[in-house]
Protein backbone atom coordinates (compact mmCIF):
# COMPACT_ATOMS: atom_id res chain seq x y z
CA UNK A 1 0.00 0.00 0.00
CA UNK A 2 2.20 3.12 -1.28
CA UNK A 3 5.43 2.90 -2.37
CA UNK A 4 8.16 5.85 -2.05
CA UNK A 5 11.25 6.12 -3.47
CA UNK A 6 14.14 8.89 -3.20
CA UNK A 7 17.54 9.37 -5.47
CA UNK A 8 20.72 11.31 -4.01
CA UNK A 9 23.19 11.02 -6.85
CA UNK A 10 24.82 12.17 -9.55
CA UNK A 11 21.99 12.04 -12.69
CA UNK A 12 18.93 12.68 -13.58
CA UNK A 13 16.68 12.15 -10.52
CA UNK A 14 12.86 12.66 -11.91
CA UNK A 15 13.69 10.45 -14.30
CA UNK A 16 15.10 7.48 -11.72
CA UNK A 17 12.11 8.54 -9.66
CA UNK A 18 9.16 8.27 -12.07
CA UNK A 19 10.89 4.97 -13.23
CA UNK A 20 11.12 3.61 -9.94
CA UNK A 21 7.22 4.94 -8.88
CA UNK A 22 6.35 2.47 -11.90
CA UNK A 23 7.74 -0.25 -10.61
CA UNK A 24 5.87 0.18 -6.98
CA UNK A 25 3.06 1.12 -9.17
CA UNK A 26 1.40 -2.75 -7.88
CA UNK A 27 1.51 -0.81 -4.64
CA UNK A 28 -1.23 1.06 -5.30
CA UNK A 29 -2.18 3.53 -7.87
CA UNK A 30 -4.67 6.53 -7.44
CA UNK A 31 -2.59 9.04 -7.37
CA UNK A 32 1.57 9.84 -7.62
CA UNK A 33 4.44 12.38 -7.14
CA UNK A 34 7.69 13.86 -6.83
CA UNK A 35 9.65 16.21 -5.60
CA UNK A 36 13.39 17.28 -6.76
CA UNK A 37 15.59 19.84 -5.12
CA UNK A 38 17.87 21.93 -7.09
CA UNK A 39 19.66 24.95 -6.26
CA UNK A 40 16.26 26.97 -6.96
CA UNK A 41 14.75 25.05 -4.44
CA UNK A 42 11.94 21.99 -3.95
CA UNK A 43 9.44 21.73 -7.27
CA UNK A 44 6.97 19.21 -6.57
CA UNK A 45 4.44 17.67 -9.25
CA UNK A 46 1.58 15.36 -8.02
CA UNK A 47 -1.45 14.06 -9.79
CA UNK A 48 -4.61 11.99 -9.22
CA UNK A 49 -4.40 8.86 -11.42
CA UNK A 50 -1.49 6.24 -12.43
CA UNK A 51 2.21 7.21 -12.76
CA UNK A 52 1.67 7.39 -16.29
CA UNK A 53 -0.35 11.04 -15.87
CA UNK A 54 2.26 12.01 -13.74
CA UNK A 55 4.75 11.72 -16.42
CA UNK A 56 3.00 14.35 -18.43
CA UNK A 57 2.74 16.67 -15.67
CA UNK A 58 6.34 16.21 -14.73
CA UNK A 59 8.83 19.50 -16.21
CA UNK A 60 10.56 17.80 -18.94
CA UNK A 61 13.42 20.28 -18.27
CA UNK A 62 13.79 20.19 -14.49
CA UNK A 63 16.86 19.36 -13.66
CA UNK A 64 18.40 17.92 -10.32
CA UNK A 65 20.04 15.35 -8.71
CA UNK A 66 18.14 14.93 -5.87
CA UNK A 67 14.23 13.40 -5.09
CA UNK A 68 11.47 12.02 -3.58
CA UNK A 69 8.52 9.92 -5.17
CA UNK A 70 5.33 8.30 -4.36
CA UNK A 71 2.67 6.10 -5.44
CA UNK A 72 -0.70 6.07 -3.38
CA UNK A 73 -3.41 3.53 -2.08
CA UNK A 74 -5.85 6.14 -0.86
CA UNK A 75 -6.25 5.74 3.68
CA UNK A 76 -6.73 9.39 4.97
CA UNK A 77 -8.59 11.23 2.39
CA UNK A 78 -9.92 10.71 -0.59
CA UNK A 79 -7.37 9.92 -3.94
CA UNK A 80 -7.25 13.63 -5.04
CA UNK A 81 -4.47 15.68 -6.15
CA UNK A 82 -3.80 17.40 -2.57
CA UNK A 83 -4.20 14.39 -0.63
CA UNK A 84 -1.63 13.17 -3.01
CA UNK A 85 2.31 13.28 -1.69
CA UNK A 86 4.72 14.65 -1.53
CA UNK A 87 3.06 16.83 1.42
CA UNK A 88 5.18 19.82 2.65
CA UNK A 89 5.31 21.92 6.25
CA UNK A 90 3.38 25.42 6.04
CA UNK A 91 6.66 27.25 5.45
CA UNK A 92 7.36 24.54 2.24
CA UNK A 93 10.78 24.09 3.81
CA UNK A 94 10.13 20.41 4.20
CA UNK A 95 8.64 17.71 1.89
CA UNK A 96 7.59 14.27 2.74
CA UNK A 97 6.79 11.44 1.07
CA UNK A 98 5.00 8.48 3.51
CA UNK A 99 3.83 4.63 3.16
CA UNK A 100 1.99 3.33 6.51
CA UNK A 101 -0.41 4.82 8.43
CA UNK A 102 -0.35 7.04 11.40
CA UNK A 103 -3.04 6.05 13.84
CA UNK A 104 -2.73 9.10 15.96
CA UNK A 105 -2.71 11.57 13.77
CA UNK A 106 -5.69 13.63 15.18
CA UNK A 107 -4.51 13.32 18.74
CA UNK A 108 -1.19 14.42 17.84
CA UNK A 109 -3.05 17.66 15.69
CA UNK A 110 -4.99 18.60 18.78
CA UNK A 111 -1.79 18.52 21.07
CA UNK A 112 0.80 19.83 18.73
CA UNK A 113 -0.84 21.28 16.13
CA UNK A 114 -3.61 23.14 16.98
CA UNK A 115 -2.28 26.73 14.72
CA UNK A 116 -1.25 24.53 11.55
CA UNK A 117 -3.99 24.92 8.83
CA UNK A 118 -3.88 21.57 6.94
CA UNK A 119 -3.78 22.03 3.06
CA UNK A 120 -4.66 17.76 2.78
CA UNK A 121 -6.80 15.52 4.81
CA UNK A 122 -3.66 12.71 5.41
CA UNK A 123 -2.30 11.50 8.33
CA UNK A 124 0.91 12.39 6.55
CA UNK A 125 1.11 16.00 6.54
CA UNK A 126 1.06 15.54 10.58
CA UNK A 127 4.35 14.34 10.66
CA UNK A 128 5.82 17.08 8.28
CA UNK A 129 4.03 19.99 10.40
CA UNK A 130 5.44 18.45 13.62
CA UNK A 131 9.11 18.48 12.17
CA UNK A 132 8.89 22.04 11.19
CA UNK A 133 7.53 22.78 14.84
CA UNK A 134 10.61 21.22 16.39
CA UNK A 135 12.77 23.05 13.93
CA UNK A 136 11.07 26.39 15.03
CA UNK A 137 11.39 25.52 18.96
CA UNK A 138 15.42 25.08 18.51
CA UNK A 139 15.73 21.18 17.47
CA UNK A 140 18.23 20.42 14.42
CA UNK A 141 16.58 19.19 11.64
CA UNK A 142 17.90 15.48 12.37
CA UNK A 143 16.58 15.68 16.10
CA UNK A 144 13.22 17.07 14.73
CA UNK A 145 12.72 14.03 12.63
CA UNK A 146 13.75 11.86 15.69
CA UNK A 147 11.65 13.40 17.92
CA UNK A 148 8.71 13.16 15.48
CA UNK A 149 8.69 9.82 14.46
CA UNK A 150 8.99 8.48 18.10
CA UNK A 151 5.53 10.46 18.79
CA UNK A 152 3.67 8.40 16.18
CA UNK A 153 2.08 5.65 16.53
CA UNK A 154 1.01 3.49 13.68
CA UNK A 155 3.35 2.25 10.54
CA UNK A 156 5.78 4.81 8.33
CA UNK A 157 8.48 4.35 5.69
CA UNK A 158 8.89 8.28 5.27
CA UNK A 159 11.42 10.11 3.43
CA UNK A 160 11.90 13.72 4.05
CA UNK A 161 13.96 16.65 2.08
CA UNK A 162 14.75 19.95 3.57
CA UNK A 163 15.03 22.99 1.08
CA UNK A 164 18.14 24.43 3.08
CA UNK A 165 20.17 21.31 2.68
CA UNK A 166 19.43 19.47 -0.31
CA UNK A 167 22.22 17.45 -0.08
CA UNK A 168 20.68 15.09 2.54
CA UNK A 169 17.46 12.97 2.99
CA UNK A 170 16.11 11.71 6.08
CA UNK A 171 14.63 8.35 6.20
CA UNK A 172 12.60 6.44 9.25
CA UNK A 173 10.68 3.35 9.09
CA UNK A 174 8.67 1.35 11.52
CA UNK A 175 6.86 -1.69 10.03
CA UNK A 176 6.06 -0.34 6.59
CA UNK A 177 8.72 -2.16 4.12
CA UNK A 178 11.97 -0.22 3.30
CA UNK A 179 15.23 -0.30 2.18
CA UNK A 180 18.15 2.09 1.04
CA UNK A 181 19.96 1.23 -1.62
CA UNK A 182 23.95 1.79 -2.07
CA UNK A 183 26.20 2.73 -5.10
CA UNK A 184 28.94 4.72 -5.90
CA UNK A 185 28.00 8.43 -5.64
CA UNK A 186 24.89 7.72 -5.31
CA UNK A 187 21.96 6.07 -3.04
CA UNK A 188 18.57 5.57 -3.21
CA UNK A 189 15.61 4.86 -0.88
CA UNK A 190 12.47 2.17 -1.89
CA UNK A 191 10.13 0.48 -0.26
CA UNK A 192 11.15 -2.49 -2.46
CA UNK A 193 14.48 -3.32 -3.83
CA UNK A 194 12.79 -3.96 -7.73
CA UNK A 195 12.53 -0.06 -7.76
CA UNK A 196 15.98 1.04 -7.61
CA UNK A 197 17.21 -2.20 -9.37
CA UNK A 198 17.79 0.32 -12.25
CA UNK A 199 20.81 1.89 -9.72
CA UNK A 200 21.99 -0.60 -7.53
CA UNK A 201 21.41 -4.30 -6.72
CA UNK A 202 23.03 -3.45 -2.99
CA UNK A 203 20.76 -2.55 -0.18
CA UNK A 204 20.47 -2.15 3.55
CA UNK A 205 17.49 -3.14 5.84
CA UNK A 206 16.17 -1.03 7.67
CA UNK A 207 14.68 -2.35 11.29
CA UNK A 208 11.40 -0.80 12.93
CA UNK A 209 12.22 2.50 14.48
CA UNK A 210 15.07 3.25 12.78
CA UNK A 211 16.35 6.68 11.05
CA UNK A 212 18.96 7.04 7.63
CA UNK A 213 20.81 10.40 7.08
CA UNK A 214 20.94 9.49 3.04
CA UNK A 215 23.74 11.47 1.14
CA UNK A 216 25.24 10.62 -2.56
CA UNK A 217 28.19 8.99 -0.78
CA UNK A 218 27.83 7.89 2.70
CA UNK A 219 24.60 6.33 4.84
CA UNK A 220 24.11 7.14 8.49
CA UNK A 221 21.54 4.98 10.33
CA UNK A 222 20.72 4.92 13.81
CA UNK A 223 17.77 4.88 16.31
CA UNK A 224 15.41 7.36 17.53
CA UNK A 225 17.87 8.37 20.93
CA UNK A 226 20.00 8.59 17.95
CA UNK A 227 22.78 6.19 18.82
CA UNK A 228 24.41 5.20 15.35
CA UNK A 229 23.80 1.08 14.52
CA UNK A 230 26.07 -0.37 11.70
CA UNK A 231 24.64 -3.18 9.26
CA UNK A 232 26.07 -5.24 6.27
CA UNK A 233 24.57 -4.12 3.17
CA UNK A 234 22.95 -7.90 0.88
CA UNK A 235 22.76 -8.00 -2.88
CA UNK A 236 19.35 -8.16 -4.10
CA UNK A 237 18.97 -11.96 -5.76
CA UNK A 238 16.13 -9.90 -8.51
CA UNK A 239 16.88 -10.06 -12.45
CA UNK A 240 16.06 -6.83 -13.47
CA UNK A 241 13.92 -9.67 -16.22
CA UNK A 242 11.81 -11.05 -13.74
CA UNK A 243 10.08 -7.64 -13.49
CA UNK A 244 9.53 -6.70 -16.83
CA UNK A 245 6.64 -7.78 -18.94
CA UNK A 246 8.70 -8.77 -21.91
CA UNK A 247 6.49 -9.65 -25.14
CA UNK A 248 3.32 -10.29 -22.63
CA UNK A 249 0.94 -7.45 -22.81
CA UNK A 250 -0.08 -8.05 -18.80
CA UNK A 251 2.18 -9.47 -16.08
CA UNK A 252 -1.01 -11.45 -15.21
CA UNK A 253 -1.15 -14.05 -18.49
CA UNK A 254 2.93 -14.08 -17.77
CA UNK A 255 2.55 -14.93 -14.39
CA UNK A 256 -0.09 -17.85 -15.46
CA UNK A 257 2.59 -19.02 -18.03
CA UNK A 258 5.63 -18.77 -15.38
CA UNK A 259 3.77 -21.86 -12.82
CA UNK A 260 5.75 -24.93 -14.55
CA UNK A 261 8.99 -23.34 -14.44
CA UNK A 262 7.87 -22.29 -10.47
CA UNK A 263 6.84 -25.44 -9.73
CA UNK A 264 10.14 -27.18 -10.96
CA UNK A 265 11.81 -24.86 -9.22
CA UNK A 266 10.44 -25.04 -5.92
CA UNK A 267 10.60 -29.41 -6.65
CA UNK A 268 14.72 -28.16 -7.77
CA UNK A 269 15.25 -26.73 -4.32
CA UNK A 270 13.53 -28.77 -1.88
CA UNK A 271 14.89 -32.58 -2.99
CA UNK A 272 18.50 -33.39 -2.25
CA UNK A 273 20.83 -35.39 -4.29
CA UNK A 274 18.76 -38.91 -4.02
CA UNK A 275 15.59 -37.02 -5.01
CA UNK A 276 13.50 -36.89 -1.77
CA UNK A 277 12.46 -34.15 -0.15
CA UNK A 278 14.52 -32.04 2.37
CA UNK A 279 13.40 -29.12 4.76
CA UNK A 280 15.50 -27.48 7.52
CA UNK A 281 15.76 -29.96 10.60
CA UNK A 282 14.70 -27.12 12.85
CA UNK A 283 10.98 -26.86 10.84
CA UNK A 284 10.52 -30.63 10.98
CA UNK A 285 11.21 -30.45 14.60
CA UNK A 286 8.72 -27.75 15.10
CA UNK A 287 5.79 -29.59 13.06
CA UNK A 288 6.47 -32.37 14.19
CA UNK A 289 6.04 -31.25 18.10
CA UNK A 290 3.02 -29.15 17.95
CA UNK A 291 -0.12 -30.97 18.70
CA UNK A 292 -2.18 -28.32 16.60
CA UNK A 293 -1.19 -25.88 13.50
CA UNK A 294 -2.84 -22.29 13.11
CA UNK A 295 -2.71 -21.53 9.53
CA UNK A 296 -2.94 -17.45 9.33
CA UNK A 297 -3.34 -15.79 5.86
CA UNK A 298 -5.65 -13.13 3.82
CA UNK A 299 -7.29 -13.19 0.72
CA UNK A 300 -5.33 -16.12 -1.96
CA UNK A 301 -3.03 -16.78 0.69
CA UNK A 302 -5.75 -17.94 2.92
CA UNK A 303 -7.45 -20.07 0.02
CA UNK A 304 -3.61 -21.72 -0.45
CA UNK A 305 -3.95 -22.84 3.86
CA UNK A 306 -7.41 -23.94 3.20
CA UNK A 307 -5.87 -26.66 0.55
CA UNK A 308 -2.84 -27.12 3.15
CA UNK A 309 -4.81 -28.39 6.42
CA UNK A 310 -6.37 -30.85 4.19
CA UNK A 311 -2.96 -31.88 3.09
CA UNK A 312 -1.06 -31.70 6.54
CA UNK A 313 -3.86 -33.23 8.02
CA UNK A 314 -4.18 -36.18 5.34
CA UNK A 315 -0.73 -37.19 5.08
CA UNK A 316 0.49 -36.02 8.21
CA UNK A 317 -2.32 -36.70 10.92
CA UNK A 318 -1.75 -33.16 12.61
CA UNK A 319 -4.82 -31.24 13.23
CA UNK A 320 -5.07 -27.48 11.38
CA UNK A 321 -7.04 -24.61 11.70
CA UNK A 322 -6.88 -21.64 9.15
CA UNK A 323 -7.79 -18.69 10.07
CA UNK A 324 -8.53 -15.40 8.35
CA UNK A 325 -5.86 -12.81 9.38
CA UNK A 326 -7.96 -10.08 10.11
CA UNK A 327 -10.21 -12.11 12.46
CA UNK A 328 -7.74 -13.89 14.29
CA UNK A 329 -6.53 -10.63 14.92
CA UNK A 330 -9.00 -9.78 17.34
CA UNK A 331 -10.99 -12.98 17.92
CA UNK A 332 -8.56 -15.54 19.29
CA UNK A 333 -9.95 -19.09 19.54
CA UNK A 334 -9.05 -21.08 22.46
CA UNK A 335 -5.50 -22.25 21.40
CA UNK A 336 -4.12 -25.91 22.30
CA UNK A 337 -1.41 -26.21 24.32
CA UNK A 338 1.52 -26.33 22.38
CA UNK A 339 1.08 -24.65 18.62
CA UNK A 340 2.85 -24.18 15.75
CA UNK A 341 1.42 -21.02 13.90
CA UNK A 342 2.10 -21.31 10.12
CA UNK A 343 1.80 -17.53 8.07
CA UNK A 344 1.44 -17.50 4.23
CA UNK A 345 2.15 -14.73 2.51
CA UNK A 346 3.28 -13.73 -0.85
CA UNK A 347 4.33 -10.43 -0.02
CA UNK A 348 5.35 -10.93 3.47
CA UNK A 349 3.89 -7.52 4.65
CA UNK A 350 0.53 -8.32 5.26
CA UNK A 351 -0.39 -6.16 7.95
CA UNK A 352 -3.41 -8.46 9.22
CA UNK A 353 -0.83 -11.24 9.18
CA UNK A 354 2.13 -9.38 10.75
CA UNK A 355 -0.29 -8.25 13.83
CA UNK A 356 -1.04 -11.74 14.62
CA UNK A 357 2.63 -12.55 14.12
CA UNK A 358 3.51 -9.90 16.54
CA UNK A 359 1.09 -11.00 18.91
CA UNK A 360 1.70 -14.41 19.02
CA UNK A 361 5.44 -14.31 19.61
CA UNK A 362 4.82 -12.10 22.67
CA UNK A 363 2.72 -15.34 23.59
CA UNK A 364 6.04 -17.33 22.99
CA UNK A 365 4.63 -19.53 20.41
CA UNK A 366 6.78 -20.34 17.33
CA UNK A 367 5.74 -19.39 13.78
CA UNK A 368 6.91 -20.63 10.81
CA UNK A 369 6.12 -18.14 7.40
CA UNK A 370 5.84 -19.07 3.99
CA UNK A 371 6.81 -16.30 1.85
CA UNK A 372 7.56 -15.34 -1.65
CA UNK A 373 10.08 -12.77 -0.12
CA UNK A 374 12.23 -14.17 2.32
CA UNK A 375 13.56 -10.85 3.19
CA UNK A 376 10.15 -9.22 4.44
CA UNK A 377 8.22 -8.46 7.87
CA UNK A 378 6.75 -11.86 8.23
CA UNK A 379 10.09 -13.79 6.97
CA UNK A 380 12.45 -11.85 9.65
CA UNK A 381 10.23 -11.79 12.65
CA UNK A 382 8.92 -15.67 12.48
CA UNK A 383 11.18 -18.03 13.71
CA UNK A 384 11.33 -20.08 10.46
CA UNK A 385 10.47 -19.75 6.59
CA UNK A 386 9.90 -21.42 3.69
CA UNK A 387 10.67 -19.82 0.41
CA UNK A 388 8.23 -20.05 -2.58
CA UNK A 389 10.72 -19.23 -5.12
CA UNK A 390 7.52 -17.81 -7.62
CA UNK A 391 9.86 -15.15 -8.49
CA UNK A 392 8.42 -11.49 -8.53
CA UNK A 393 4.78 -11.32 -8.41
CA UNK A 394 3.56 -7.82 -9.92
CA UNK A 395 -0.10 -8.60 -11.21
CA UNK A 396 -2.12 -7.73 -8.76
CA UNK A 397 -4.21 -10.71 -8.60
CA UNK A 398 -2.23 -13.42 -7.21
CA UNK A 399 -1.53 -16.42 -9.83
CA UNK A 400 1.70 -18.57 -9.80
CA UNK A 401 2.52 -17.49 -5.44
CA UNK A 402 -1.23 -19.08 -4.99
CA UNK A 403 0.13 -22.68 -6.68
CA UNK A 404 3.47 -22.24 -5.33
CA UNK A 405 1.92 -21.61 -1.92
CA UNK A 406 0.17 -25.42 -2.34
CA UNK A 407 3.22 -27.07 -3.55
CA UNK A 408 5.72 -25.92 -0.22
CA UNK A 409 2.76 -26.85 1.54
CA UNK A 410 2.27 -30.26 -0.16
CA UNK A 411 6.18 -30.88 0.48
CA UNK A 412 5.70 -29.78 4.42
CA UNK A 413 2.71 -31.97 4.91
CA UNK A 414 4.91 -35.13 3.20
CA UNK A 415 7.80 -34.24 5.26
CA UNK A 416 5.65 -34.10 8.66
CA UNK A 417 4.76 -37.07 8.12
CA UNK A 418 7.73 -38.71 7.67
CA UNK A 419 9.07 -36.98 10.72
CA UNK A 420 6.32 -38.36 12.52
CA UNK A 421 7.14 -41.95 11.07
CA UNK A 422 4.65 -42.79 8.69
CA UNK A 423 5.21 -45.01 5.47
CA UNK A 424 2.96 -42.62 3.03
CA UNK A 425 2.28 -43.81 -0.63
CA UNK A 426 2.79 -40.38 -1.98
CA UNK A 427 5.67 -38.62 -3.67
CA UNK A 428 5.52 -35.25 -3.96
CA UNK A 429 8.59 -34.71 -6.26
CA UNK A 430 7.28 -37.25 -8.88
CA UNK A 431 4.03 -35.75 -8.43
CA UNK A 432 4.56 -32.27 -8.49
CA UNK A 433 6.56 -32.57 -11.61
CA UNK A 434 3.38 -34.45 -13.27
CA UNK A 435 1.14 -31.44 -11.99
CA UNK A 436 4.16 -29.03 -13.54
CA UNK A 437 3.61 -30.98 -17.39
CA UNK A 438 -0.22 -30.12 -17.00
CA UNK A 439 0.10 -26.73 -16.46
CA UNK A 440 1.72 -26.50 -19.32
CA UNK A 441 -0.40 -28.25 -21.13
CA UNK A 442 -3.19 -26.31 -20.24
CA UNK A 443 -1.43 -23.15 -20.14
CA UNK A 444 -1.79 -24.21 -24.28
CA UNK A 445 -5.44 -24.58 -24.35
CA UNK A 446 -5.85 -20.19 -23.76
CA UNK A 447 -8.04 -20.51 -27.06
CA UNK A 448 -10.61 -22.77 -25.52
CA UNK A 449 -10.41 -20.92 -22.05
CA UNK A 450 -10.72 -17.79 -24.04
CA UNK A 451 -13.90 -18.67 -25.46
CA UNK A 452 -15.05 -19.85 -22.44
CA UNK A 453 -14.78 -16.93 -20.62
CA UNK A 454 -16.54 -15.08 -23.63
CA UNK A 455 -19.51 -17.72 -23.62
CA UNK A 456 -20.01 -17.63 -20.24
CA UNK A 457 -19.23 -14.30 -18.59
CA UNK A 458 -18.83 -11.70 -21.14
CA UNK A 459 -22.33 -10.18 -20.08
CA UNK A 460 -23.16 -11.75 -16.94
CA UNK A 461 -23.07 -9.75 -13.87
CA UNK A 462 -22.87 -12.30 -11.29
CA UNK A 463 -21.31 -15.89 -11.65
CA UNK A 464 -20.88 -18.79 -8.65
CA UNK A 465 -18.08 -21.38 -8.19
CA UNK A 466 -19.35 -24.88 -7.02
CA UNK A 467 -17.36 -27.79 -5.52
CA UNK A 468 -17.00 -29.97 -2.91
CA UNK A 469 -13.43 -30.82 -0.79
CA UNK A 470 -10.87 -29.22 -2.10
CA UNK A 471 -12.75 -28.40 -4.86
CA UNK A 472 -14.55 -25.71 -3.03
CA UNK A 473 -11.74 -24.02 -1.64
CA UNK A 474 -10.60 -24.13 -5.75
CA UNK A 475 -13.95 -22.55 -5.87
CA UNK A 476 -13.78 -20.05 -3.81
CA UNK A 477 -10.03 -18.64 -5.50
CA UNK A 478 -11.58 -18.88 -8.68
CA UNK A 479 -14.34 -16.54 -7.63
CA UNK A 480 -11.34 -14.03 -6.08
CA UNK A 481 -10.26 -14.06 -9.26
CA UNK A 482 -12.84 -13.33 -11.40
CA UNK A 483 -14.26 -10.50 -9.05
CA UNK A 484 -11.29 -8.89 -8.36
CA UNK A 485 -9.82 -8.42 -12.12
CA UNK A 486 -13.55 -8.95 -14.25
CA UNK A 487 -15.65 -6.86 -11.43
CA UNK A 488 -18.30 -9.19 -12.29
CA UNK A 489 -19.79 -10.83 -8.74
CA UNK A 490 -18.72 -14.19 -8.15
CA UNK A 491 -19.33 -16.53 -5.06
CA UNK A 492 -17.79 -19.29 -4.53
CA UNK A 493 -20.31 -22.18 -2.72
CA UNK A 494 -19.88 -25.95 -0.91
CA UNK A 495 -21.61 -27.80 -3.58
CA UNK A 496 -24.15 -29.11 -0.93
CA UNK A 497 -24.46 -25.71 0.88
CA UNK A 498 -26.96 -24.52 -2.39
CA UNK A 499 -29.63 -26.18 -1.64
CA UNK A 500 -29.63 -24.51 2.04
CA UNK A 501 -30.16 -20.77 1.21
CA UNK A 502 -27.80 -19.79 -2.20
CA UNK A 503 -29.99 -21.56 -4.65
CA UNK A 504 -32.55 -18.67 -4.40
CA UNK A 505 -29.95 -16.20 -6.35
CA UNK A 506 -29.91 -18.73 -9.67
CA UNK A 507 -31.61 -17.43 -11.97
CA UNK A 508 -32.09 -18.11 -16.28
CA UNK A 509 -28.28 -17.96 -17.53
CA UNK A 510 -26.65 -17.69 -14.25
CA UNK A 511 -23.57 -18.79 -14.98
CA UNK A 512 -22.29 -21.47 -12.38
CA UNK A 513 -18.68 -22.79 -12.64
CA UNK A 514 -18.69 -26.36 -10.85
CA UNK A 515 -15.53 -28.12 -10.35
CA UNK A 516 -15.42 -32.16 -10.64
CA UNK A 517 -11.55 -33.15 -9.85
CA UNK A 518 -12.96 -35.69 -6.68
CA UNK A 519 -13.51 -38.90 -6.94
CA UNK A 520 -15.21 -39.48 -3.70
CA UNK A 521 -17.45 -36.29 -4.28
CA UNK A 522 -17.72 -36.72 -8.17
CA UNK A 523 -21.31 -38.17 -8.17
CA UNK A 524 -23.04 -35.53 -5.79
CA UNK A 525 -21.05 -32.76 -7.27
CA UNK A 526 -23.07 -33.42 -10.87
CA UNK A 527 -26.15 -33.52 -8.70
CA UNK A 528 -25.53 -30.21 -7.76
CA UNK A 529 -25.30 -29.19 -11.16
CA UNK A 530 -28.35 -30.69 -11.97
CA UNK A 531 -30.10 -28.63 -9.51
CA UNK A 532 -29.03 -25.15 -10.44
CA UNK A 533 -29.32 -26.37 -14.42
CA UNK A 534 -32.85 -27.24 -13.45
CA UNK A 535 -33.55 -24.07 -12.05
CA UNK A 536 -32.26 -22.25 -15.38
CA UNK A 537 -28.71 -21.78 -14.44
CA UNK A 538 -26.10 -22.22 -17.51
CA UNK A 539 -23.18 -24.87 -15.84
CA UNK A 540 -19.94 -24.75 -16.97
CA UNK A 541 -18.22 -28.21 -15.53
CA UNK A 542 -14.55 -28.34 -15.22
CA UNK A 543 -13.56 -31.98 -14.52
CA UNK A 544 -10.18 -33.85 -14.61
CA UNK A 545 -9.74 -36.77 -16.56
CA UNK A 546 -11.24 -40.32 -15.55
CA UNK A 547 -13.91 -38.62 -13.80
CA UNK A 548 -15.43 -36.62 -17.06
CA UNK A 549 -18.44 -36.53 -18.52
CA UNK A 550 -19.88 -35.55 -22.13
CA UNK A 551 -21.09 -32.64 -21.51
CA UNK A 552 -17.97 -30.99 -19.54
CA UNK A 553 -16.96 -27.61 -20.48
CA UNK A 554 -13.39 -28.17 -20.12
CA UNK A 555 -11.38 -31.33 -18.67
CA UNK A 556 -7.86 -30.97 -16.68
CA UNK A 557 -4.92 -33.73 -17.24
CA UNK A 558 -5.13 -36.21 -14.19
CA UNK A 559 -2.92 -35.29 -11.69
CA UNK A 560 -2.49 -36.84 -7.78
CA UNK A 561 -5.77 -36.06 -6.18
CA UNK A 562 -3.84 -34.06 -3.35
CA UNK A 563 -2.60 -31.77 -6.02
CA UNK A 564 -5.73 -31.50 -7.96
CA UNK A 565 -6.11 -27.54 -6.54
CA UNK A 566 -2.60 -26.69 -7.93
CA UNK A 567 -4.13 -27.75 -11.48
CA UNK A 568 -7.79 -27.04 -11.65
CA UNK A 569 -7.16 -23.55 -10.56
CA UNK A 570 -5.14 -22.93 -14.05
CA UNK A 571 -8.18 -22.79 -15.89
CA UNK A 572 -9.97 -20.34 -13.63
CA UNK A 573 -7.11 -18.26 -13.48
CA UNK A 574 -7.30 -18.45 -17.11
CA UNK A 575 -10.73 -17.88 -17.49
CA UNK A 576 -10.70 -14.98 -14.73
CA UNK A 577 -8.37 -13.37 -17.35
CA UNK A 578 -10.64 -13.18 -20.26
CA UNK A 579 -12.84 -12.47 -18.82
CA UNK A 580 -11.93 -9.31 -17.36
CA UNK A 581 -9.87 -8.50 -20.77
CA UNK A 582 -13.50 -8.93 -22.58
CA UNK A 583 -15.07 -6.32 -19.95
CA UNK A 584 -11.93 -3.76 -20.81
CA UNK A 585 -10.83 -3.71 -17.30
CA UNK A 586 -7.04 -3.29 -15.99
CA UNK A 587 -6.32 -6.76 -15.78
CA UNK A 588 -2.83 -5.78 -13.61
CA UNK A 589 -4.71 -3.38 -12.20
CA UNK A 590 -7.84 -3.71 -10.92
CA UNK A 591 -9.51 -0.76 -9.51
CA UNK A 592 -9.24 0.18 -5.57
CA UNK A 593 -6.40 -2.49 -4.92
CA UNK A 594 -3.11 -2.94 -3.92
CA UNK A 595 -0.60 -5.55 -4.35
CA UNK A 596 0.41 -5.15 -1.19
CA UNK A 597 -1.73 -4.60 2.07
CA UNK A 598 -0.04 -2.93 4.94
CA UNK A 599 -2.77 -1.52 6.66
CA UNK A 600 -4.93 -3.51 8.77
C1 LIG B 1 -5.75 -11.80 -4.53
C2 LIG B 1 -4.62 -11.44 -3.70
C3 LIG B 1 -4.86 -11.11 -2.29
C4 LIG B 1 -3.69 -11.54 -1.41
C5 LIG B 1 -3.89 -11.03 0.02
C6 LIG B 1 -2.77 -11.50 0.93
O1 LIG B 1 -5.37 -12.11 -5.83
O2 LIG B 1 -3.51 -11.35 -4.16
O3 LIG B 1 -6.06 -11.66 -1.82
O4 LIG B 1 -3.59 -12.92 -1.42
O5 LIG B 1 -3.93 -9.64 0.03
O6 LIG B 1 -1.55 -11.05 0.47
P1 LIG B 1 -0.21 -11.77 0.89
O7 LIG B 1 -0.24 -13.14 0.32
O8 LIG B 1 0.86 -10.93 0.29
O9 LIG B 1 -0.18 -11.80 2.38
Amino acid sequence: MCGIVGYIGTQDAKEILLKGLEKLEYRGYDSAGIAIVNEEGVHLFKEKGRIATLREAVDENLTGTVGIGHTRWATHGEPSKVNAHPHQSTSHRFTIVHNGVIENYSQLKREFLQDVTFESDTDTEVIVQLVEKSLNEGQTVEKAFRQTLSLLKGSYAAALIDEKDPEKIYVGKNKSPLLVGIGEDVNVVASDAMAMLQVTDTFVELMDQEIVIVTRDEIEIKNLAGVTISREPFKAELDASDIEKGTYPHFMLKEIDEQPVVIRNIISKYKDSDDKIQLDGNIREAMKEADRIYIIAAGTSYHAGLVGKQLIERLAKKPVEVHIASEFLYNMPLLSENPLFIFISQSGETADSRGVLVNVRKLGYRALTITNVPGSTLSREANYTLHTYAGPEIAVASTKAYTAQMAVLAILAVDTAKAQGYDIDFDPIYELSLVATSIEALCDQKETLEKLARDFLSTTRNCFFIGRGLDFYVGLEGALKLKEISYIQAEGFAGGELKHGTIALIEEGTPVIALATQEHVNLSIRGNVKEVAARGANPCIISMEGLEDVDDAFVIPSVHEYLTPIVSVIPLQLISYYAALHRGCDVDKPRNLAKSVTVE
